[in-house]
């Protein structure tokens, strides 16, 4: 089983990125690969929507990291998408690299997309400053419908925690059990043969 968590938040060394941690160390700790892609690390350009890979057979943004970090999440057997709520929704970061995505059905398609990510199961850590579930969900609806978004894919669930100072979430505990137990899932997750 291949893990791979996407971090999205602007600090590297947030609650978001200490919460990704614990999915992923606790999916390795029962066997799983784990590997982790801090998004601030790469750069990855805006979607153009222009569709001019459809003629030219290649995206006007080649030269940035989305081709290789996409290679990645094709490998990957479970998707941990990590984005603290920043104004209600996902974060920037997270979102523009998602939003390239479009690019895998205009340069592929849609059944090309949706045939690598059906097979593979998807669960969501974010953190808040606020801390009701009515303030995140815009952030954890659209990723949830992200995950579900290839039909047969696999939902494994949310961990929200709190947020605002470095070590907050940590000092939670039952955001850290939410999200052992959550990297247990993602090990024990198998694709339907
Ligand atoms: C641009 C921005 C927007 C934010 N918007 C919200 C928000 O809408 N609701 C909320 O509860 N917290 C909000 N926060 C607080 C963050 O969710 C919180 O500080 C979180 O811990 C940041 O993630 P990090 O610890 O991984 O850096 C926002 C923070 C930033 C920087």
């Amino acid at each position: 089983m291949h893990v791979l968590g996407l971090m999205g938040s602007a600090r590297r060394d947030g609650n978001t990125n200490d919460l990704l941690d614990v999915v992923l160390n606790a999916a390795h700790e029962k066997g799983a690969d784990v590997e982790k892609i801090v998004l601030a690390d790469h750069r990855v350009e805006h979607i153009e929507n222009c569709q001019v890979c459809k003629q030219r057979g290649a995206c006007v943004h080649a030269d940035d990291d989305f081709d290789r970090l996409m290679a990645k999440v094709y490998a990957a057997d479970v998707l941990i998408y990590g984005s603290p709520v920043y104004w209600y929704t996902v974060s920037g970061r997270l979102k523009v690299f998602l939003d390239r995505w479009s690019c895998e059905l205009y340069l592929k398609s849609n059944d090309y997309f949706c045939e690598k990510m059906k097979p593979k199961a998807g669960g969501i850590v974010t953190v808040q400053e606020e801390s009701t579930y009515e303030r995140a969900a815009s952030c954890i609806e659209a990723l949830e419908k992200t995950i579900k978004y290839a039909p047969g894919s696999t939902y494994l669930g949310y961990v929200l925690g709190p947020g605002g100072k470095r070590g907050t979430a940590l000092k939670h505990e039952p955001t850290l059990l939410a999200a052992r137990e959550l990297g247990r899932k993602a090990a024990a997750f198998r694709p339907a043969p």
